[in-house]
């Protein structure tokens, strides 16, 4: 059966490659699936207010493919007082998100578990403070480009949702991905780049955790990443 395609504001069609499931889950993790994760999810049924999510949230900031979850969580353990949205496509990181929430005790995250522009599609304009996409699939064939996430129709929901003074942050260790980014960004006067000093954008956001990717990137010899933060206007 043919799969819907989130629809897009302007009506553009867009490749995406659906919910991932790894190997078969264990007794224990399809507990996780069938007990927990309903607390957490976020089904959509039309438009979505994050704040009825986190009422008493300072800030709310979305990671997108938050994958083992390991910033996802670092970040909400050390920041209570601000709202988490997760999203995740593949079954073996939810998992492990679920059960890092469920071990630490984090209440300020909640999880959506499809495709991340739905979620920004249904929220509303300026809703966001911040928005985290670290290390997205890099699709490197360029008959794949289509594929990543960021791309025209998803920047311009990026600039819709996060609000003036926001922030989105993008880590690659991909060059072709961080200049696609870039090249796609600068078309935008919704957002300004204003880096410190050349190449500061080598240095990794304060209080950084390096992600699983980022760590398996290091140990392939990718040892250079690019940690850009694009401020909307
Ligand atoms: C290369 S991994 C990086 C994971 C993690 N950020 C890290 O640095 O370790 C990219 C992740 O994004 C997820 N992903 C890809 N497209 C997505 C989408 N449209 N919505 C939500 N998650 C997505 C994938 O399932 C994958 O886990």
């Amino acid at each position: 059966m043919a799969r819907e395609l989130p629809k897009t504001r302007d009506g553009a069609p867009r490749a995406f490659f659906g919910r991932r499931s790894g190997k078969k889950l264990h007794r224990g993790q399809q507990a996780i699936f069938d007990v927990i994760l309903p607390l957490l999810e976020i089904k959509l049924a039309g438009p979505l207010d994050p704040r009825s999510l986190f009422p008493k949230a300072k800030k709310i900031i979305v990671e997108i493919g938050y994958g083992g979850g390991e910033h996802l969580a670092l970040e909400a353990a050390n920041h209570p007082t601000t709202g988490y949205i997760g999203c995740e496509v593949f079954t073996g990181g939810i998992g492990k998100m679920v059960k890092m929430i469920a071990a630490d005790g984090l209440e300020n995250i909640r999880l959506f578990t499809d495709d991340a522009l739905k979620l920004l599609i249904a929220l509303p304009d300026t809703s966001l403070d911040e928005v985290y996409l670290l290390y997205p699939d890099p699709w490197l064939k360029t008959r794949h480009h289509k594929r990543r996430f960021v791309s025209p129709t998803t920047l311009a929901e990026l600039a819709r949702v996060i609000r003036p003074s926001g922030t989105f942050h993008f880590a690659s260790d991909i060059e072709d991905y961080a200049n696609w980014t870039l090249t796609h960004i600068v078309r935008l006067a919704a957002f300004s780049f204003a880096p410190d000093a050349p190449g500061s954008w080598h240095q990794p956001y304060p209080g950084w955790q390096p992600t699983r990717y980022e760590q398996k990137a290091r140990r392939e010899g990718r040892l250079i990443s690019f940690y850009f933060s694009f401020r909307r206007v």
